[in-house]
């Protein structure tokens, strides 16, 4: 028997406005992510990854179809009920690092655990384990101007695990980086994947990240065009 997946969307439509100028991104995505796998997402600019990251990042919703968390009907919660169970089991990291400008790594990698109420010293202790987990312990105090760009990745993927989430997902986590950058950021998402056991969701356009995944999914004009499985070289 095999174990329930993660993360299981069916038939998931999204139509962004109304009327004549309406649009639909997703034509009916099924997938299935299985609890522990590492995934790349890939296809062509605007067949609709970015929009399905969002919709499984409870940040967006479906117009249609069913999105299943951990057997969860996700597209019949309100929008308090995603939040809770984004802040509880997800962890999000975007293209553009998103950092507070004035802010400490710390204070940024803190962020979540004040929105959920920790006190100060649970904070620190889990803020400074997670930038410990990223090779940025010594650069706690540093704003993000005193950082590069590989770092401030670095900072947010310490921001976006720091509460222990079940899924991380990244858009473009490499969009801004280098390659020799990018490969670094790389080896932090499989090194969380493979010993912290989170399951790692990533959009990229490049193949040479794509092949640290151990399953890649391309997206079509909305559609889910083709699963690649067991990649990982
Ligand atoms: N908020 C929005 N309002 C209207 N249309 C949108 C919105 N967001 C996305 N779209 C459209 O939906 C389609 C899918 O967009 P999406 O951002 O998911 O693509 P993508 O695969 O992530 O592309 P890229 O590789 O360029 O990031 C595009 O045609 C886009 O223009
Ligand atoms: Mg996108």
């Amino acid at each position: 028997m095999t174990e329930q997946p993660i993360i299981s969307l069916r038939a998931v439509t999204k139509v962004y406005g109304d009327g004549p100028t309406a649009f639909q991104a997703l034509k009916g995505i099924d997938l299935d992510i299985a609890q522990g796998d590492f995934v790349a997402v890939m296809g062509p600019s605007g067949s609709g990854k970015s929009t399905t990251m969002n919709i499984l990042g409870c940040l967006d919703v479906p117009s249609g179809g069913t999105f299943l968390f951990k057997g969860r009907h996700v597209e019949t919660l309100d929008r308090d009920q995603r939040a809770l169970l984004r802040r509880r089991y997800l962890g999000f990291v975007f293209q553009g690092f998103n950092l507070l400008s004035r802010t400490t790594a710390l204070e940024n990698v803190e962020l979540p655990l004040l929105y959920r109420g920790e006190d100060k010293a649970t904070r620190y202790d889990m803020g400074m384990a997670a930038l410990d987990k990223v090779g940025l312990k010594d650069w706690w105090d540093h704003t993000p101007a005193e950082l590069s760009g590989g770092q401030q990745q670095r900072v947010a993927i310490a921001r976006a695990i720091v509460t222990q989430p079940d899924v991380l997902l990244a858009d473009e986590p490499t969009g801004n980086l280098d390659s020799e950058r990018s490969v670094e950021i790389m080896q932090l998402l499989t090194d969380l994947n493979r010993n912290s056991g989170i399951t790692v969701l990533m959009v990229t356009h490049e193949p040479d990240m794509a092949a640290f995944a151990r399953t890649i999914v391309h997206f079509k004009d909305g559609l889910v065009e083709r699963i690649d499985q067991g990649v990982e070289g």
